[in-house]
Formats: C-alpha cells, structure tokens, sequence
C-alpha cells in the first residue's frame, strides 16, 4: 500500500516537490528558484523551459529527500502561480516567447482597448466574475499573437498551445509532444478572462473579441480526477496526475476552509484572502474578483470571493535584491524592531499598478511621510505594514459584500514566520490571526485534491481533521490608533494613483 502523495507547487519565485503522509506532514520538500527577467519597467517573464527542468529536478530531489521509490507514492497533484501564459508549439514543445507573468502590466492598452468596446473594466465581469485588467491571462495571450512574429498564423493553423503554467507542467509531465495531455481545472481556467463562471467553459464570444483561436486552449477538466500518468521522463513515471489547482485555491483547500464564509490569508509573492462562498457565485461590488474555488470530481463547483494583492512578499524581496538594504529576507524583522512605530513612514508598493480593491494599472509605488527623523527601521516596518494594510483593504471590501464580518483570519506562506507582522495583522484588522501546524498549504491542498481522487484520503472530514493550529494572535492596538493609522495607509495610497500616461 502506497503511503504517501506528492505534489508540485510550481510558484512565482521557485517550484517546489513536497511529499505529504496521510495525515497532512510533510515528508520531504525540495525547491529551486528560478530567474525573474524583467526586460522593461512593469514587464515580468519567466523561462518556461527552466521552469520545466526545475520541476523535474525537484521531483526527483524530494524523492531522494525521503529516501523513497516512486511505487510510494499514490498521487502527484499539481498547484501553481496562476494567470501566468506560455504560449508553444504543439508539434515542437518549444515556447514561442517567455512565459509572461501574472505581475506584469504590458497589456494595459490591451485591456482598455477591450473595455472601450462598452463596459470599460466591468465588460466581462457579469460572465468570469474578472475585472478586465493587466492581471489575467487572455490579454497576454493576446499580446503575444499580436507581437511574436508569425504567431498569430501558427495560433490559427491549429500549431500552437496556451497554458498557464499547471497546464505546461501537466502537458510536459505527461509526454510533451509525445502524447501530452492539454488541459487545465477550473481554478486556473476562472483567471484566464475567458471561462464562463458558470458552465465552466470557454467563453467563445469572449475568445473572439480577444483574438484567441478556441484551438489554442486546453480542456477544462475538474480539480481531482486523473488526468494521465506521469511518463517515464518525469521523475515520478508511472504515478497518476490527480490533481490540479491554482495555488491560492490549493491554500483554501489545505487550509480545510471547506464550508461558506471560511477564509484565509496566503502571504506569498504576493497576498491572496479568500472567501468560500459554497455553491453560490457572489458578484463583488467593491472590487473583488468572483473565482472557482474548487471542483471535485463530478460534484458541484465551490466558488470563492478573492481579494489579490500583487505586492506583498515580493517587496521584501525587492528591498534585499534591488537595494540591498537586508542580506536576508528574515533579516527585515530584525530592523523592525528595532523601533516601535513606522515613525511617519508609508510604503505603497504599487510596482504592478494596484489590484483589490483598486485595480488601478496607473499607479506606481511611493514611500511618503519621509522626514529626517525617518531611518532604516522604520523602513522596515512600513514594508511589513504594507502588507497588513493591504490586507486590510480586501477584508473591508469582504465584508462589505458578503455582509458577514470575518472574525477571525487562518493565514499562510512564507511571511506568517515573521511574529511582528502577524501581531500587526490582529492589530490592523482587530479580530485574531491563526496560523496552522502545517503552513505549507498551497502544496498540501494539491496533495489533497490529488489524493482523494484515487482514494488516499476518503473525503474531506479528513482535510478537516489533519488540520491543527499552531499559534494565534489577537488584537493589542487601541481602537484609536488602529483607526488613525489606517487613515494614513489610505490617504497614502492615493499618492499612488495617475502615475502613468
Ligand atoms: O495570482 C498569482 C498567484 O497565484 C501567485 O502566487 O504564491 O506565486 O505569489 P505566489
């Protein structure tokens, strides 16, 4: 009998392999970081082909990690930074341009462009529950047919694919151009701009509009079944894909936020909170955006309310790489100690435009309130804050639309290491932060979905029952300060806005 399930989490900065038991520990991880190509202000790319050497380094690394052979291993499940696009040659398995990234803004014209048809940003909501903005990945699809040459003839002879990248994995994983499968789950076909919400289909009129041939895109399947074995290439040969899910999807369900009105927190590159709304599809009117949550199997489709931050993680990262102001990232805890305030201070990282609740592609990041008094701590801590005050902004807007305040927030990725934030974040937000044994939920949730498709867990009471807190947080900040800090985070916001022509 088989006693574990793998997963690939194939993330923005890295992809990872981790091997989970039955009950939800982890066995083994192993992890590789990849390039981040920036070749003009707001464009973001990755290597595809480096991702895909990656995930089989890292497949077969976990495996030695645990000392395992791949007869252990029951089920690979697949989770991975969403809206990303490649574009490839069907017959070729070659990428026709990099893989442009979920961060990148190249595609405002694009997007305006589409709105101004009637609509304006609002044009596809009432169908994908998406704003039309920068973020998602029909418009850059759409850019790369209109910019790489010859493509667009290649897209509509039938020669070329697009996938985001579980689709890449998947399609690769599976034999590439040996018979790989194309296809892709709900959860990362719901961020395209081109799946209706609620069949669950591509939106032919909205491919038409867009100029992306319907042949170009994969089969969308559900979030656990298999969808083929992994080929003897791949590391895991033999062992069936079973699951698929967009990463913050994966982190809902690992975070066994299973029933309505569950939500979580995930601090990665960027943050993502999201609301399970059940079967219900609740259209956001203060800015969020309305997402598949999950689909298992045959049953019905769980949808979500998502509130998505571009920039959280991501800018401790720029402070370590592009001002070096810290060796590491969990060195900037450190600095922030070192005072008792922001003195002053704000960090606006609105380096990809703003997302929720804004979804303002004009704006561009700004530090104010600066004064001489102001120093390298303070600086610290008002990129920490940033974080808890954009999170803030997306649980009022919540709020507002579900008309049920949260009270209290599971939270997960990297940044929940970091105790200070985690007491800023009950503290800005007034009700309790919990974070779970296992933090690692974005693989977790692909490991579960992929394990209950082939029988390794029986149904998710078992979800239900691995999960265990860890530790939680609860509100130290008077009501008046909160009140006036949060004050400043908006008004500094604003000093954001119409940065770009
Ligand atoms: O929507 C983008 C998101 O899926 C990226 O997540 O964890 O790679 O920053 P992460």
């Amino acid at each position: 009998m088989t006693k574990y399930v793998a997963a690939i989490d194939q993330g923005t900065t890295s992809t990872r392999c981790m091997i989970f038991t039955h009950d939800g520990k982890v066995a083994a991880i192993d992890q590789r970081e990849h390039k981040q190509i920036f070749p003009r202000a707001g464009w973001v790319e990755h290597d595809p082909a480096e991702v895909w050497e990656n995930t089989r380094a890292v497949a077969a690394g976990a495996l030695a990690k645990a000392d395992l052979a791949v007869s252990d291993i029951a089920s690979v499940g697949i989770t991975n930074q969403r809206e990303t696009a490649v574009v490839w040659d069907r017959r070729t398995g070659e990428p026709v341009y990099n893989a442009i990234v979920w961060q990148d803004t190249r595609t405002d014209k694009i997007a305006t462009q589409l709105g101004d048809l009637g609509g304006g940003q609002e044009r596809y909501r009432s169908t994908t529950g998406l704003p039309l903005a920068t973020y998602f990945s029909g418009p850059k699809v759409r850019w790369i047919l209109d910019n790489v040459d010859g493509a667009r003839e290649r897209a509509e002879a039938g020669d070329l694919m697009f996938g985001n990248m579980d689709t890449w994995v998947l399609w690769n994983m599976t034999g590439g151009v040996d018979g790989g499968v194309h296809a892709t789950d709900p959860t990362n076909a719901s961020r395209t701009l081109l799946m209706d919400l609620s069949t669950l289909d591509w939106d032919a009129d909205i491919a038409g509009e867009m100029g992306i041939p319907l042949s170009m895109l994969p089969q969308i399947r559900s979030s656990s079944e298999e969808y083929g074995k992994v080929r003897a290439r791949g590391a895991l040969a033999g062992v069936p894909i079973a699951g698929i899910l967009g990463d913050q999807q994966a982190a809902t369900f690992g975070q066994a936020c299973l029933s309505p009105g569950e939500a979580k927190n995930t601090y990665g590159t960027g943050n993502f909170v999201l609301l399970n709304t059940g079967t219900e599809q609740v259209m956001s009117e203060n800015g969020l955006l309305t997402t598949v949550c999950y689909k298992i199997g045959s049953a019905d489709p769980v949808y979500a309310l998502e509130g998505s931050i571009a920039v959280t993680g991501s800018l401790v990262q720029w402070i370590r790489d592009n001002l070096g102001m810290i060796g590491s990232a969990a060195e900037i805890e450190e600095h922030a100690r070192q005072v008792e305030d922001n003195g002053g201070c704000y960090f606006v990282p609105a380096f990809s435009g703003l997302f929720a609740p804004y979804w303002r592609s004009d704006a561009r990041g700004a530090i104010v309130g600066l004064t001489r008094y102001v120093n390298k701590g303070h600086l610290a801590r008002a990129v920490l804050e940033a974080t808890a005050f954009q999170t803030r902004e997306v649980i009022d807007a919540m709020n507002a639309d579900s008309g049920v305040p949260l009270t209290a927030l599971k939270v997960d990725g990297g940044m929940v290491a970091n105790e200070l934030l985690m007491q800023f974040q009950a503290d800005i937000l007034g009700v309790p932060v919990i974070r779970p044994v296992v933090a690692e939920t974005t693989a977790l949730g692909a490991a579960y979905a992929a394990g209950l498709a082939v029988g390794f867990w029986d149904s998710e009471d078992d979800i239900r029952a691995n999960w265990a807190k860890d530790k939680e947080w609860t509100p130290e900040l008077s009501e008046d300060k909160r009140d006036r800090t949060y004050a400043k985070w908006k008004k500094a916001v604003t000093r954001t806005f119409d940065w770009v022509d």
